[in-house]
């Protein structure tokens, strides 16, 4: 189906007082362009202020000094403006409700009374362990109500968190640590999900073998499974939450002071730690959750994401609590105990927002209707998607037996760097393509850029990079411990412009497509992975000699991971190396990042000078060598025939 035929879809009946009419889009769109410190100045009022600020925007995005301030002289905490200033009206409601793995096990619902004596609590704790201000703190927890509780409590002594997903390796956790120079890690006994168990404490008792002895490790007695206790560096914190006093006072933060660290896969080297501040990010994750999900008092709101990623950062705990909102939090996965959970869970709690993956809608396309069809849904009211794009064949799918054709689905652009959603659609306010994010947010200016020669392309039905022309305040503001380089990922290929790393298309109506990277970072199962990273994990394998990771196109994940590898002289390929390599990158990263497919490769396609030329490694990976290209440069151009007899993706 090409683009130009795919139809809008109207606002479904019943949205006529979204909190965003067309009306109010365009008006408040043009607004917000035309005088971002005007529009901005009037939104920040959102949160509350300890200082008000008298500065809105002081941005630059010139090569050489990029420097980003959003409200710089105010100053707020943001635990205060997620809990304590919601207390007056909404001590008894529903702040978090948590459903369990084991869907036998009882749902908790949190208050927020209850969660500010929880934060307060956790908070003293952390004190009580010499974490002070701008103090680093690590969070490798599952999705519990203590991963909302641990990071609300360092934002309210101004430590500034990083979760690390619960997935990733003790390899990968170690290195997050050292990077970030943390001075604690908070991990939990073991974390069931699906029905099995991961280690979680002995997972961050392998990570601490590689970091500074004097990292403390808190956890949290969550199954109550026996693990290791090594004594004066493990504290259980619960026990001494019950402890220590239920009040902290929230630390004053300037708008601009670090509130969280989030590692993210980049086109090279190793993850980089993507510095988010705390009024700028808390005014755009709140902002964003209310209009793009028309979230109204009451609401209970479901993302499904985990809070070891930015969805889960700004979806599941800072935009909806700094709206006094009710977020559902799942431990679960989506075909545990079977593949209606989801739709379950959805009609158990009255869910009326619900925010996935295109690639979970995939997976449960395949499980057929029926596993819908047995639940009640009619408490939904919007669907949104993130992560990849979704082809409009699963955009038919969650329209028809999800949203029964009565709710409005978004389709949310944005990336860890954006802090929220940058290109979507609004309930009421913006008609919808499948498969098109279709319009900016407020304060975002897209543009589509030509990638050779970086000049902008005007006027509609255009394809090329895609860049937006200035800030917005949930924008990132420096890579942690490295601004040299931030400016140099994100601001010098295409100047004067933040660079997304996305291709994208504005077709005929002025509608947004985002057509995939155009970086070596591949999106699997809307994980974002950088090829570099698999490799550097298959190269230090003593059997690997050269590895060269590229993203192919996988039915259900979206993207499935690639791995050419050369052996070292003298090694044979077989079956059971495969499966040992598997492994490895398992090990060496998580369970996200081993390769679906593995071709031995007696040689890469290289340049005379050496480098490797991916752009045929992706064609072969892609089952599609009929168009390669010039191959004339190779200096061995006959590789290429080789790696193309023995392709492992074959239609
Ligand atoms: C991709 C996740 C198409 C994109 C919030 C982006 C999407 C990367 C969409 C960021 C979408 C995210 N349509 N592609 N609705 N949402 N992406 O940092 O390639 O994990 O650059 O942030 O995911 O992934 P990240």
């Amino acid at each position: 189906m090409s683009i130009e035929s795919i139809k809008k879809h109207p606002v479904p009946a019943g949205f006529e007082a979204a909190l965003v009419t067309p009306g109010d889009y365009a008006r408040l769109y043009a607004e917000s362009i035309s005088d971002p410190a005007g529009f901005w100045g009037r939104e920040g009022r959102r949160l509350d202020w300890i200082q008000p600020y008298s500065r809105v925007k002081d941005t630059d995005f010139t090569l050489g000094q990029v420097s980003i301030k959003w409200f710089e002289d105010g100053i707020l905490n943001a635990s205060v403006n997620c809990i304590d200033r919601h207390l007056p009206r909404r001590a008894t409601q529903t702040a978090i409700i948590f459903e369990p793995d084991d869907p036998n096990q009882p749902a908790r619902h949190i208050t927020y009374a209850e969660l500010s004596d929880k934060v307060n609590r956790f908070a003293n704790v952390l004190l009580s362990q010499g974490v002070m201000r701008g103090d680093r703190v690590v969070i490798y927890l599952p999705m519990i109500p203590e991963a909302a509780y641990a990071m609300l409590a360092c934002a309210r002594i101004g430590a500034i968190h990083s979760i690390v997903f619960a997935g990733f390796s003790p390899d990968a956790l170690a290195n997050r640590i050292n990077d970030s120079g943390a001075k604690l890690v908070i991990t939990a006994d073991t974390a069931p999900r699906g029905g099995r168990k991961t280690a979680l404490k002995s997972n961050t008792d392998a990570a601490l073998l590689h970091c500074s002895d004097r990292v403390r490790c808190l956890v949290v007695k969550h199954t109550g499974d026996q693990t290791s206790w090594i004594e004066g560096r493990d504290v259980d914190v619960l026990k001494l939450m019950e402890e220590v006093s239920p009040d902290c006072p929230p630390r004053p933060m300037g708008a601009e002071d670090p509130l969280f660290i989030l590692y993210t896969s980049g086109s090279t080297g190793k993850p980089k730690g993507v510095v988010h501040t705390t009024g700028g990010y808390l005014l755009y994750a709140a902002m964003t959750h209310q209009y793009v999900f028309d979230y109204k008092d009451g609401d209970v709101f479901w993302c499904t994401a985990d809070v070891g990623w930015v969805t889960g950062h700004s979806y599941i705990v800072y935009g909806p609590l700094a709206n006094g909102a009710t977020t559902l939090m799942f431990e679960g996965v989506p075909t545990w105990p079977d593949a209606g959970r989801f739709w379950a869970v959805c009609e158990k709690h009255r869910v009326n927002q619900f925010y996935t993956a295109p690639t979970a809608i995939r997976a449960l396309m395949g499980q057929g209707p029926e596993w819908v069809e047995k639940h009640d849904l009619s408490s939904l009211r919007v669907l949104g998607t993130v992560g990849e794009p979704i082809n409009p064949e699963a955009w038919v799918w969650y329209d028809k037996h999800v949203g029964k054709g009565r709710c409005p689905i978004v389709d949310t652009w944005w990336q860890t760097e954006t802090g929220g959603h940058m290109i979507t659609s609004l309930p009421g306010a913006i008609e919808t393509k499948p498969g098109s994010a279709t319009l900016p947010f407020f304060g975002v200016k897209p543009v589509v850029l030509d990638p050779q020669s970086g000049v902008a392309l005007d006027g509609d039905g255009v394809e090329g990079v895609l860049c937006i022309a200035d800030s917005w305040p949930g924008q990132m503001r420096t890579v942690w411990g490295d601004h040299q380089r931030f400016m140099e990922t994100y601001f010098q290929q295409y100047p004067g412009y933040y660079f997304t790393g996305d291709g994208c298309r504005r077709d005929e109506d002025g509608y947004y497509w985002i057509t995939g990277r155009v970086d070596d970072v591949i999106n699997v199962s809307g994980h974002r992975m950088g090829t570099a990273e698999v490799e550097s994990a298959l190269v230090a394998h003593e059997k690997v000699a050269e590895a060269a990771v590229v993203g192919y196109p996988h039915p259900l994940k979206g993207q499935g991971i690639y791995a050419y590898v050369t052996l070292m002289n003298g090694v044979e390929p077989s079956d059971g190396l495969r499966a040992e390599l598997e492994k490895w990158v398992r090990t060496e990263i998580g369970p996200i990042a081993k390769p679906d497919l593995i071709q031995w490769a007696p040689g890469l396609p290289k340049t005379r000078s050496g480098k490797i030329m991916r752009r045929i490694l992706r064609k072969i990976a892609e089952d599609d060598f009929a168009a390669l290209g010039d191959i004339s440069t190779l200096a061995d151009p006959s590789v290429v025939d080789e790696l193309i007899e023995n392709r492992m993706n074959r239609h």
